[in-house]
């Protein structure tokens, strides 16, 4: 995984326990308590969905939960801001197309 393990005004990433998240059927290695986000970044993840007319490809914009470029389906949610959004171990999480599908209930996870 790429990270930034020293930053001038964060200082070191502290460490944290390892969890597994499933990203549209793959398992990659998170930490605990980070943003989807940034795990997907990571992992070498940069598209997150795409839009509802022209089917354009959408990642992270602004990384403070405003624009929603970074949507993604998660644990059957759509529309989830996954800069904003902390991993859980198990997640599974989905690239999002247009404005998703509710598949949490009787039928979905
Ligand atoms: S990147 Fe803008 S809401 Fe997540």
């Amino acid at each position: 995984m790429n990270r930034i393990k020293h930053h001038i005004i964060l200082e070191d990433l502290k460490e944290a326990k390892k969890v597994k998240i499933i990203v549209d059927g793959e398992e990659m290695e998170a930490y605990e308590g980070e943003m989807i986000a940034a795990a997907l970044l990571a992992n070498g993840r940069k598209q997150f969905r795409y839009t509802k007319k022209h089917h354009s490809p959408r990642g992270i914009f602004c990384g403070i939960g405003r624009c929603t470029d970074c949507i993604m389906t998660v644990n059957g949610v759509p529309n989830v801001r996954t800069c904003i959004t902390p991993v859980e171990d198990g997640m599974v999480i989905e690239t999002q197309k247009g404005v998703g599908e509710w598949k949490r209930g009787e039928n979905g996870v």
